[in-house]
């Protein structure tokens, strides 16, 4: 059915064979290129750049023209359009991660909680889906995502970013039931909002379960997994599409044969996890996305190229990998390393193609 120019990264996804492994960045689009802080300022902010559809174009399609040897582009938004739309008062402080003005503490609040209208309050994200696609001209595949349904959590209850997660853990153990509560709204929520992102046209979707992490063994049993699994079979039910899945579950290498039962077609790997051992335990059950150090774009053209060697090695022969950084790009990443990397891949990695 694929009227796209580079299906690779879809080709890749169903494990079916690529003439060099797929490459795209996440946070591809972002504050390390200069042309991205220009449209940002030309919005304000970065939620009205989110909330513009126009410019939401404009900056998703920025990385792939500047590098040619991409092989996805991603929706340019962010996990936390949901909680926004719900009302918790979404805000940026310039140099700072993402705030809650009211943040979900009490019980009462939590029982009110109420599902976002996605086709209203959300619309913005699908005219972007829908702009992006026709502005892409099936140059390369489009991702749309969200975050999991406890990594939204985790924003709602503690308000903000970078904290120790103390106060959603205490709800963890001492209050289990609010916390399902929110967990099983937020499922909801996330289904609904991937199903609309799809029918508007995205070819991949892909959960980002960034703080799945910082749970223990049991709690990412019982708190995020789960969620994740039930919204990718919910997927499964609500749409004809068949449309290939991403679960990153950061710092989550401990427990990839759990996330098998996920049922996604594939896994992201942080930095931390060793690819050919992640071979290894998942076999020829998924496909595997991932794992450069992003930190690694900060030093020598050398030492770039060392490491993607060493991931490309490590992978090895054959279909069903998917090259890319094992968390976003930071922002003060050289722009021209991302072209030592992009291109090293391309190089490198057709040697592990050949039938
Ligand atoms: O990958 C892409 O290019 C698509 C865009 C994208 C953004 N956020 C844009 C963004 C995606 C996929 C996200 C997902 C996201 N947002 C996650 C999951 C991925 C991850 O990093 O673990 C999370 C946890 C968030 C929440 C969030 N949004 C944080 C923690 C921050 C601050 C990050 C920082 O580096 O300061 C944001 C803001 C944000 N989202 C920016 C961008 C480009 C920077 C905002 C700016 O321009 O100032």
């Amino acid at each position: 059915m694929s009227t796209l120019r580079n299906d690779y990264f879809l080709k890749a996804l169903q494990r079916q064979s690529t003439p060099y492994t797929p490459v795209w960045i996440m946070r591809q689009a972002g504050r390390y290129l200069p042309e991205y802080r220009a449209t940002r300022q030309k919005a304000g902010d970065f939620l009205n750049l989110c909330k513009n559809p126009n410019l939401a174009t404009e900056v998703t399609l920025q990385p792939l023209d500047r590098y040619p040897l991409l092989d996805a582009s991603i929706l340019f938004s962010d996990i936390l359009t949901i909680p926004d739309a719900m009302g918790l008062g979404l805000y940026f402080e310039l140099g700072e991660g993402p705030k809650f003005e009211r943040p979900l503490r009490e019980e009462a609040d939590i029982q009110k909680l109420n599902i976002p209208d996605v086709g209203k309050d959300l619309k913005y994200v699908t005219d972007a889906v829908s702009q992006i696609k026709q502005a892409l001209q099936g140059r390369v595949p489009l991702i749309g995502f969200s975050g999991s349904p406890w990594t939204l959590a985790t924003y709602m209850v503690e308000g903000q970013g970078g904290t120790d997660f103390l106060t959603i853990k205490k709800m963890a153990y001492s209050r289990p039931d609010l916390l399902h509560h929110i967990l099983k709204t937020m499922t909801e929520a996330v289904t609904q909002y991937l199903h609309a992102q799809i029918e508007a046209g995205v070819d991949t979707i892909m959960i980002f379960d960034s703080w799945g992490g910082a749970l223990s063994h049991q709690g990412y049993l019982e708190f995020s997994l789960p969620y994740m699994k039930v919204i990718l079979s919910n997927l499964k039910m609500l749409t004809q599409k068949k449309i290939p899945s991403i679960i990153f579950t950061k710092g989550g290498g401990l427990w990839l044969e759990d996330q098998l039962t996920a049922g996604s077609d594939a896994l992201g790997l942080d930095w931390q996890t060793d690819i050919s051992a992640a071979k290894k335990r998942v076999g020829n059950h998924v496909v595997l996305q991932g794992n450069l150090d992003p930190a690694i774009l900060l030093s020598k053209p050398e030492a770039i190229e060392k490491e993607v060697k060493r991931i490309l090695d490590g992978f090895g022969h054959g279909s069903g990998h998917i090259f890319n950084l094992g968390h976003g790009i930071t922002e003060h990443t050289p722009p021209e390393h991302v072209d030592v990397m992009l291109r090293k891949v391309r190089d490198y990695s057709q040697q592990f193609h050949t039938t």
